[in-house]
């Protein structure tokens, strides 16, 4: 069932429950409200003439005249005499006074309600002054009179009930309706993520918590098209970076085997090979590495590392092909910095920077470290052309490299590590003339 029918539901089952418990109260009470209150009525009107009567007629001598004058009353009345047990006078018809009295026991002052055949009556009886004449007025009024007053209330309410359930249950339609649609429009935005139809979703009209699901529902569909964007991209670019080696290998195989090459030839063909055959190793090994990185983020390894003997190991590594170009290896480092994290992959990182600043810088590389308000940072900077303006933001994306570049991998490995281990990379230009590479660690001991 739908949700607007099942909230409709269980609010008009709800509302039918209230109306009919207050329903059902309200007449069982009804009743005996109507007739305390008329009983109340009656012994006003009888107190009023009781007084009226004690002083027109003091003794029973004037009872003719007292007839008159009761006779003259819109009342259904008894004049009734306690010592006797008998009643004097009455304005109901003979055959009822008769009937009234068999029926009921008249000198019981607690008897409330009289029957008669099938009819009931409300009584109220008022002694006259002096008490000791027994004389009594008794007033009485049929319970059919008061049982339609009763029928007429509730009839009244059951209307005022059924006008208010209709537009109890009309509001309800209309805010439910309110509440559901922005739901099942979005249920087809997510129709439209789901086939991937990313340009053709539409923004949704939507209040309170279903407009914040909107908005993570949008934000994940902006993840989700840049994801697969990105994934796109990287098995294109992968794709073309391992197939241009490739067909320069198969071009010279072939050249060799068909013999189509002078000897001078052949053995160029067989080094591009060699040499080919190395960067394609690479690429691959870079590729599974920067997979690995991005998958098994629990692998990483958290150790305090002596900043100090990292920047040895770089130098160590990085000193032979630094000693062939000529390049010198400057560093700076602040004494007993400690930073936390994967000590392998954290070398593996600052290699990457240093390469690419020994392969780019003319005649220095410079790696300066220092602790400052709370934060480690690392510098690697070198005196080389630096990296165009245009590169830059796309520096450290897979396969993004420069004229002389190799893999284009090698930042974007070194920035998976840095961030894996709780830092940012930043780039710009040194004042060394060449590129600048700053990573910033939040700082763990004490400066
Ligand atoms: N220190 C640097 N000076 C100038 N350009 C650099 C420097 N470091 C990196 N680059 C540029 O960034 C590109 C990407 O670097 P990287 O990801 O390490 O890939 P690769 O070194 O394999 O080309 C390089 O091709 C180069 O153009
Ligand atoms: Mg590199």
């Amino acid at each position: 069932m739908k949700l607007q029918y099942q909230l409709n539901a269980a609010f008009t089952a709800l509302l039918l429950i209230i109306m009919a418990v207050t329903g059902y109260v309200i007449y069982s009470l009804i009743l005996n409200v109507l007739i305390q209150d008329e009983q109340r009525q009656l012994e006003q009107k009888g107190e009023i003439l009781v007084s009226v009567l004690d002083e027109a007629f003091i003794s029973r001598e004037n009872l003719i005249g007292f007839n008159e004058f009761l006779e003259e009353q819109d009342l259904q009345l008894f004049l009734y005499d306690r010592g006797q047990n008998s009643v004097l006078f009455s304005t109901l018809p003979t055959p009822v006074v008769t009937g009234l009295f068999m029926n009921n026991d008249f000198s019981d002052t607690n008897e409330e309600l009289w029957a008669y055949g099938n009819e009931k009556f409300v009584t109220s009886r008022i002694l006259f002054v002096p008490k000791s004449l027994g004389l009594e007025l008794i007033l009485l009024t049929p319970l059919q009179d008061l049982q339609m007053v009763q029928q007429d209330f509730i009839q009244r309410m059951l209307i005022v009930f059924i006008i208010g359930a209709i537009v109890a249950i009309g509001l309800s339609y209309f805010l439910t309706r309110k509440l559901v649609t922005p739901l099942t429009s979005l249920k087809y935005q997510l129709k439209k993520i789901e086939k991937r139809d990313f340009t053709k979703i539409e923004p949704i009209r939507a209040t309170g918590e279903v407009k914040e699901v909107a908005q993570s529902v949008y934000d994940m569909a902006n993840e989700l098209q840049r994801y697969i964007n990105s994934q796109q991209t990287f098995f294109q670019n992968a794709s073309h970076e391992l197939k241009t080696p490739l067909m320069t290998i198969q071009g010279y195989a072939e050249g060799i085997k068909e013999g189509v090459f002078d000897e001078q030839d052949k053995e160029k063909g067989l080094e591009v090979i060699v040499s080919e055959v190395n960067r394609l190793k690479k690429i691959i090994n870079e590729m599974i590495l920067l997979a690995k990185l991005e998958s098994e983020e629990k692998s990483y390894r958290k150790e305090t590392i002596l900043l100090s003997h990292l920047i040895d190991k770089v130098r160590e590594r990085a000193l032979p092909i630094s000693a062939e170009k000529g390049l010198d290896i400057q560093i700076d480092v602040q004494e007993s910095i400690e930073i936390i994290g994967d000590e392998e992959r954290l070398l593996r990182a600052l290699l990457n920077l240093a390469f690419n600043g020994i392969r780019h810088g003319h005649s220095m590389l410079l790696l300066t470290a220092t602790q400052n308000n709370g934060q480690i940072q690392i510098i690697v900077e070198d005196d080389g052309e630096g990296i165009s303006e245009d590169l830059i933001p796309h520096i450290f994306h897979r396969f993004v490299k420069g004229k002389s570049g190799e893999t284009g991998l090698g930042l974007a490995i070194a920035r998976a590590i840095i961030e894996q281990s709780g830092g940012k990379i930043e780039v710009g230009k040194s004042t060394l003339g060449g590129a600048k590479f700053t990573l910033i660690f939040p700082s763990m001991t004490k400066e």
